[in-house]
């Protein structure tokens, strides 16, 4: 069992949806702490309500570097082996990405290395695919890089908006972040063939 961290900045759907995959037992691991960066994180609640230990580590008038330092101070404490990344907005300093490569994981909602950075759905829009989606990767120090474990793709629709193509987007990411957080803590998962999505592992 693998000592695992969320980091969250919101509303935490998927660290929710790991949250029960730990629970089913579909992720070989525990989840030794919740972590924001904003206290009002939404996340924060269910991860309570789940009887999960949280933290908040703001990152108001601190360097990257001190807030690094910081978060991963409250990493050591709980003996955190693992770290997934689950809409936390702040961008890593190289140092902390090095300490944690090969053990940390992010989810971003686009067929990497398509569409980096914010406003992923506007650009997918307009830059007029046929298909988007999501992908689980492992977090190296540069931003929305690093070796691939998995992606979902969906359709982009005629009348598609940045906020239908998220929800589909975001459903697609629920599937897959367990079972890409799976593989990576060495199961090997099932994947779930579905219609309105495509999963695939590297
Ligand atoms: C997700 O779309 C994820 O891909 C991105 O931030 C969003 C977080 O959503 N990195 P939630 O907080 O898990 O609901």
């Amino acid at each position: 069992m693998k000592k695992l961290a969320i980091l969250i900045s919101g509303r935490g759907s998927n660290m929710a949806v790991l949250i029960n995959a730990v629970k089913r037992g579909q992720v070989p691991a525990e989840i030794v702490l919740v972590l924001s960066n904003r206290s009002d994180a939404k996340g924060l609640e269910i991860a309570r309500e789940a009887g999960l230990e949280t933290a908040v580590v703001s990152h108001k008038g601190l360097s990257r570097e001190a807030f690094d330092q910081k978060v991963n101070a409250e990493l050591s404490r709980v003996g955190a082996e693992f770290v997934c990344l689950a809409g936390f907005m702040r961008i890593l300093s190289e140092a902390f990405a090095r300490e944690w490569e090969g053990r940390m994981l992010n989810i971003h909602p686009s067929l990497l290395p398509l569409f980096k950075g914010l406003h992923v759905h506007e650009q997918a829009l307009a830059a007029k695919v046929a298909v988007s989606g999501c992908t689980v990767h492992l977090v190296t120090p540069d931003l929305d890089d690093g070796p691939t474990i998995g992606q979902a793709v969906v359709q982009v629709r005629e009348n598609d908006t940045p906020d239908t193509l998220a929800a589909r987007i975001q459903a697609a990411e629920h599937v897959l972040y367990p079972i890409a957080l799976a593989k990576c803590l060495g199961e090997n998962p099932e994947i779930p063939i579905r219609e309105d999505m495509l999963i695939s592992l590297r």
